[in-house]
């Protein structure tokens, strides 16, 4: 970014990315073209030689596109990144890249539902079979790992229970029996937590959620470590084709902006809805990372910044009394999807990860009472008034 000048994580934020163009615009302009012209049948043939640095077609590559990875790398302090088109079309390309038929992964039974589907449905069906682990423990990783076991894949904090997975503990288990660690970091954002500097091999995010923060843009990212891996994966996502378009890149590098003062607010506000619903008489249990309470507290200290924006919990009266919980608020919006500027609220079990089914739903402590909440920028106090009133009514 600013060549021999460091600068803290809010400037990165601001000027990640941003390079020099004609007509020296702040904001990198959108090149809303699938394809570019050639300058000659030479260069045209250099360019696909890879002899010449320069653009060809979209799918491959888009200046747009490239600026927003370029700033998802510097952030999370990775070698370079690939746009895709959806969190899930990141997981996919993952998994081609790193996976063969005959491989073993090694998976967080608390992921986003399609996840474990993904791994369950289709890579199962070309052959790559994958052991779903509580990650929490470490020791039951550990036994999980095989000979041919190529990927350990975590989410930490997991989706939607919040269970916290240590990054650099579980690195060193991958790494001994050399596997790669991939780490999902969505629900921290770099802001908050850096795979790359416990161990982790490769960061994935679903865009869609904190590092685009306006709920407007379905987007993923993988980001590598090095040279080798950009190259392999870039090839996979260019067969495969899940790439992110230049418009959806423009919003997300304007979103990742503001990316570090939203996560603060986040943070700030998710605290006090955590402390008021634990403290609450209708509600059974409260799962916050920045609660005491959370199991994995202590671990979620020595690797993340602040506690995030996201916020489990069972009601006493189940999901009856969820369901009134759910249709009585009114700041907070009845949808599934996170991390962006409004609070949002769901049920799990009947929706996000309802594909997973009841018996998988309960190995990964999905109870069908429990409600996910992604707190907002709003106001905390209205934020806590909209869930005390809606709770009245249960
Ligand atoms: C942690 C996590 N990873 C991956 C995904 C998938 O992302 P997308 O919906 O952008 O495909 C989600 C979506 O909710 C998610 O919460």
């Amino acid at each position: 970014m600013f060549k021999n000048y460091k600068v803290d994580f809010e400037t990165a934020c601001v000027h990640a990315g941003v390079g020099e163009y004609e007509f020296h615009p702040v904001v990198p302009p959108i090149y809303q073209t699938s394809t570019f012209a050639f300058e000659s049948a030479q260069q045209g043939s250099a360019l696909f030689a890879g002899e010449q640095k320069g653009y060809i077609y979209t799918r491959m590559l888009n200046p747009t596109v490239q600026a927003m990875e370029d700033a998802v790398a510097e952030l999370e302090g990775g070698h370079k990144a690939l746009g895709c088109g959806s969190g899930m079309a990141a997981v996919h390309t993952i998994f081609a890249a790193l996976t063969k038929s005959g491989d073993h992964v090694v998976c967080s039974t608390a992921v986003y539902g399609p996840t474990a589907t993904l791994l369950k449905n289709i890579m199962a069906k070309f052959g790559v079979e994958t052991t779903f682990v509580d990650t929490t423990k470490l020791d039951e990783t550990a036994k999980a790992m095989k000979q041919n076991t190529k990927v350990v894949f975590i989410e930490t904090p997991g989706n939607p229970t919040l269970a916290i997975t240590d990054i650099e503990e579980t690195a060193k288990i991958a790494h001994k029996s050399g596997a790669k660690l991939v780490v999902d970091n969505t629900f921290m954002s770099p802001a908050l937590q850096k795979p790359f500097e416990l161990g982790a091999d490769v960061i994935m995010h679903s865009m869609t959620k904190f590092l685009n923060g306006h709920a407007d843009v379905v987007g993923g990212i993988i980001v590598v470590k090095d040279e080798q891996a950009y190259l392999d994966f870039r090839k996979v996502l260019n067969q495969l084709g899940g790439v992110i378009d230049p418009f959806n890149s423009f919003l997300v590098h304007r979103g990742i902006k503001t990316l570090s003062i939203r996560m603060q607010k986040h943070c700030e506000n998710a605290i006090k809805v955590a402390k008021f619903l634990e403290e609450n008489p209708k509600i059974k249990w409260v799962s916050y990372p920045g609660l005491k309470s959370h199991p994995q507290y202590a671990v979620g200290l020595k690797q993340h910044k602040d506690f995030g924006g996201m916020i489990a919990f069972e009601l006493k009266g189940g999901y009856e009394a969820g369901t009134i919980l759910l249709n009585n608020v009114k700041i907070c919006s009845l949808a599934v999807s996170l991390g962006g500027v409004e609070t949002l609220i769901q049920h799990p079990a009947s929706m996000t990860h309802y594909s997973l089914g009841k018996e998988a739903r309960e190995e990964a402590g999905i109870s069908d009472g429990l409600i996910r909440i992604s707190v907002g920028i709003e106001n905390a106090a209205d934020i806590i008034n909209d869930l005390e009133e809606a709770l009245g009514k249960i």
